[in-house]
């Protein structure tokens, strides 16, 4: 670009109005069988080139680029108002398709063997240079991005995710239609509903002091169209929930919520894998596999250490405590649990290396992490002198070690040994480059404990949420023995992520208010939170069940997005604020007033 243009202040250039012209085309379908056709093509300049007198644009709209070409021969005032055009200009252009000259094509673009040479053309607006150029390969750091998120979104791979997550909620929406489910609204203003997390509350002007709470997911409301007959419900719905946030976490996020009524287990899990089936064809062109894999709870536990095991790579946990119970390492012999990890090729760690995995697994709680790196004749570990020939020999057997392998072992309480080795186990992978890229692991979870403890309110919590029925026969073991009752609850995992997950109900009142005696709810509060769901189900409940998918995190995977907020629109940071509009921010005394509210930080000023 000249001086002379560069200089010239973006607020001065002229633009012209756009009057009756009409697009004929987008920027992302011209090719060779367009050769000779006069379009009118509208979007923006990506970017400029002036070549031996030609000027070449790249036109960018939603769909692709296409090279457009001002030249002095075709209209020789085009080309000198062409010289004004900046990134980021908006542009709407007439003219012919050319083929591009010998060698010219780009055969990485739909649009790579044609150019549009312009004949007349309309400078619509101007543009400030961007923060950032709209391009994939800038990787401008994430809050820049997401202070400017609508020129982000400028950018192919953004709105790329955005087109498939469209693609995909029409894909669910054809699916669902299809199999006979009604589309349902629930409200968003509404009272609390118990999925784990902490509720956004929001204040009722008409009703001081009352607040009602963001729905966390529609979860009561679906059962309750159950009650009133729908027979089969979905929603592509937002839930609003108040926790930490990681990466493939939002404050807001989207669920695919379906509820059945008059099913089991495996009607709802054999729907889901349908329409996930049907959604991954449709959108992805991958067929999946006819039914996915099941596994229980206990199994994954076992295997895997965590609920929602990765199964693209091996790395399996062993239980090894009936092998080193009497062990001279005191650790080992005094642990309720201890299990082992086998990395062939591990052997080729470093010590440095081996520390950093140390410090990994003290995020979950371990103490450190026990090692013995397999050679021949020879095991290097700082334990190794502990351990008897017979431990030896038994986990060499049992283990099947051989040399070249590293061996990682946690010992103590059944939650801290597989959440250090399940985790370590997925980090490790992806550190020695172990996970196939194009793999698409799903899996179902079944068989949950009904309960989980929760350490920091010393209580007995649902695992799902209190409305999962208890696995047949569990009735009674759900009060007598709470920790060892199973639910008839189901995850889908998709390469080691939670993509969704459900679970058949209760839908008898008196089995609802055991639960939530169970759960140490007293009668009052059972019934002054649930009670219209305990005497909905007094009004001729259906037997029923469903799930809900995490439609962001099944988009971040299905686009291969390092995290859930490159596949929405407006996301969130990790401090639950929105960087472009500000949110949340203060409210004016007025509001406050009107809603009968007063902060804290201005009583302690009065
Ligand atoms: P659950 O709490 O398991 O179940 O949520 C269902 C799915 O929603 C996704 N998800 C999230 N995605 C992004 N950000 C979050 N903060 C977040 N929390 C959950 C996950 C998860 O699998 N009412 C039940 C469903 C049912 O029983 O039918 C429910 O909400 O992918």
């Amino acid at each position: 670009m000249t001086e002379e243009i560069l200089e010239t202040p973006v607020e001065s250039v002229p633009v012209q109005p756009l009057g009756d012209w009409r697009r004929t085309h987008t920027c992302g379908v011209l090719t060779a069988a367009d050769k000779g056709a006069e379009v009118c093509l509208m979007g923006w300049a990506q970017y400029r080139r002036d070549h031996g007198g030609l000027i070449f644009v790249d036109l960018r709209d939603r769909h692709g680029l296409t090279q457009v070409v001002f030249s002095p021969e075709v209209n020789q005032d085009a080309h000198s108002r062409a010289r004004v055009l900046r990134p980021e200009f908006v542009l709407a252009i007439k003219g012919t398709v050319r083929l591009r000259p010998e060698g010219m094509s780009n055969p990485n673009m739909t649009t790579g063997e044609v150019e549009v040479y312009v004949t007349e053309w309309k400078l619509l607006n101007t543009s400030k240079t961007p923060p950032f150029p709209i391009e994939d390969r800038v990787e401008a750091g994430e809050n820049l991005r997401l202070q400017w998120r609508y020129l982000d979104l400028r950018r192919r791979r953004m709105t790329n995710n955005l087109v498939l997550r469209s693609r995909v909620a029409q894909s669910i929406r054809r699916y669902l239609s299809g199999a006979d489910f009604l589309e349902v609204e629930t409200p968003f203003l509404t009272k609390s509903t118990p999925e784990g997390a902490r509720d956004f509350l929001v204040p009722s002007r008409l009703n001081p002091g009352h607040f009602y709470a963001l729905p966390q997911s529609p979860q009561l409301f679906k059962q309750l169209c159950m009650v009133s007959g729908l027979d089969r419900y979905f929603q592509i719905v937002r839930c609003f929930r108040d926790e930490d946030l990681r990466a493939d976490r939002q404050p807001e996020f989207t669920q695919v919520d379906i509820e059945m009524s008059f099913v089991d287990e495996a009607q709802v899990m054999d729907l889901a894998e349908g329409l996930i089936q049907s959604v991954f064809r449709e959108t992805l062109g991958v067929e999946l596999p006819q039914s996915f894999p099941r596994m229980t709870w206990d199994e994954a536990m076992a295997r895997y250490g965590v609920d929602k095991p990765d199964t693209r790579f091996g790395l399996e946990l062993q239980d090894v405590t009936h092998i080193v119970h009497g062990s001279g390492f005191k650790l080992f012999a005094s642990a309720s649990l201890v299990k082992a990890m086998r990395v062939p090729g591990g052997e080729k760690l470093t010590r440095k290396e081996i520390d950093e995995l140390t410090d990994f697994v003290k995020i979950y709680g371990a103490q450190g992490l026990a090692w013995i790196k397999v050679r021949e004749n020879e095991w290097q570990s700082p334990i190794a002198k502990f351990l008897s020939e017979e431990e030896r020999a038994g986990l060499t057997r049992e283990l099947g070690l051989v040399p070249g392998d590293i061996v990682f072992f946690q010992a103590g309480e059944f939650g801290v040994v597989n959440a250090a080795l399940g985790n370590l186990r997925v980090h490790l992978a992806e550190k020695m480059g172990m996970i196939p890229e194009d793999a698409w692991n799903f899996l179902w979870v079944t068989d949950f404990p009904l309960y989980e403890y929760d350490d920091e309110e010393k209580r007995f919590v649902a695992c799902h949420h209190p409305f999962t029925a208890p696995k047949d026969g569990d009735l009674e073991t759900m009060v007598a023995n709470p920790a060892a009752a199973k639910a008839r609850a189901y995850d889908m995992v998709l390469n080691g992520n939670e993509v969704g997950g459900g679970s058949i109900r209760i839908y008898n009142a008196d089995v609802q208010r055991r639960m939530f005696d169970a759960l140490g709810f007293s009668r009052e509060a059972a019934e002054s939170q649930f009670g219209f769901l305990i005497q909905a189900f007094e009004y001729g409940a259906p037997p029923h069940g469903g799930l809900a998918f995490g439609l962001d995190r099944l988009i971040m995977l299905m686009s291969k997005s390092a995290s859930i907020r490159d596949v929405i629109a407006f996301p969130k940071t990790q401090k639950a604020t929105c960087l472009m509009t500000e949110a949340p921010s203060e409210v004016s005394a007025k509001q406050l007033r009107e809603l009968n509210l007063k902060l804290r930080s201005e009583e302690k000023k009065a």
